[in-house]
């Protein structure tokens, strides 16, 4: 992770000034996530994050109920998607210790999510977030700890240089920043090895630059990654959004893994 001068803000994060959010796994047990009331966007949690998180969830519970390429009723549309999703559901499945990076965590709530399933997780935010990502960690370490996961913090600023490669990226509501479009993307190459898979999700938004951004950012990661979409059926059957986009990311195996 980033060990690199950079600027620190002051930490999101006054131990008297936050609010409690407190989710439901589908397994019953409560996550408890602290926002900030005062701090940039990171301090809360954003409706893409608990579609996401709801995603992974969804995934994990996947096998029983999982739609088989070969049923007559899937759409030849989303057989790229249905594949995709049996990709994660078996790496999740095969590898229990899986390596999970979240970057632009803001609250850590994703990142908590997978690892109280059992995912090996780093958070990551700029240097400001390190403070709310511990604290959030702290509270739910015991939920992680019950399913032999781990959720470790540190400071990633995007585009700087990240040593290591996981199994899995998760980005959520990162698509949102122009300076930062391209160090994005950077870091996500640079922590992806051949079999990496990604999980972007966005919430598409229609004004100022947003709709010129989301497009540029998905076009920087065409260059990189095979971009298959999730529709909204394969999703969580509560928890998703005809706009708030879900994609599975997988390295186009020339561009990524060199050492
Ligand atoms: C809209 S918030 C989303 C937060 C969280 N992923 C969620 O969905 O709840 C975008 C996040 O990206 C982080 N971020 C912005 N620029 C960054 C950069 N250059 N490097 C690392 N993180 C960055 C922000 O601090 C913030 O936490």
């Amino acid at each position: 992770m980033s060990k690199e001068s950079v600027e620190v803000k002051e930490p999101s994060f006054q131990v008297d000034r936050l609010y409690t959010r407190v989710t439901q796994l589908d397994d019953g047990r409560s996550i408890s996530i602290y926002q900030s009331e005062v701090g940039d966007v990171g301090c809360v949690v954003w409706d893409a994050a608990i579609v996401l998180a709801k995603f992974y969830e969804h995934i994990i519970s996947y096998g029983s109920r999982q739609a088989k390429t070969s049923d007559q009723s899937v759409n030849s549309a989303d057989v790229k998607a249905i594949q995709a999703v049996e990709l994660l559901y078996e790496k999740i499945q095969s590898n229990r210790a899986i390596q999970a990076i979240e970057l632009g965590s803001g609250t850590g709530y994703v990142g908590i999510i997978a690892a109280a399933l059992g995912a090996q997780v780093t958070v990551t935010d700029l240097p400001e977030f390190v403070e709310l990502m511990k604290h959030n960690v702290r509270k739910n370490n015991a939920l992680i700890l019950e399913r032999n996961g781990r959720c470790d913090v540190s400071a990633l600023v995007w585009g700087t240089q990240a040593k290591m490669k996981t199994d899995l990226i998760l980005l959520s509501d990162c698509i949102y920043y122009e300076q930062a479009l391209t160090p994005l993307v950077n870091s996500m190459v640079d922590l992806s090895k051949p079999d990496t898979i990604i999980l972007c999700c966005h919430e598409e938004r229609t004004t100022d630059n947003k709709p010129a951004l989301q497009k540029q950012f998905f076009k920087e990661v065409a260059e990189h990654f095979s971009i298959v979409s999730v529709p909204v059926h394969l999703q969580h059957p509560t928890f998703s959004s005809e706009d708030i986009h879900i994609n599975i990311l997988l390295p186009k195996l020339e561009e990524v893994g060199h050492p």
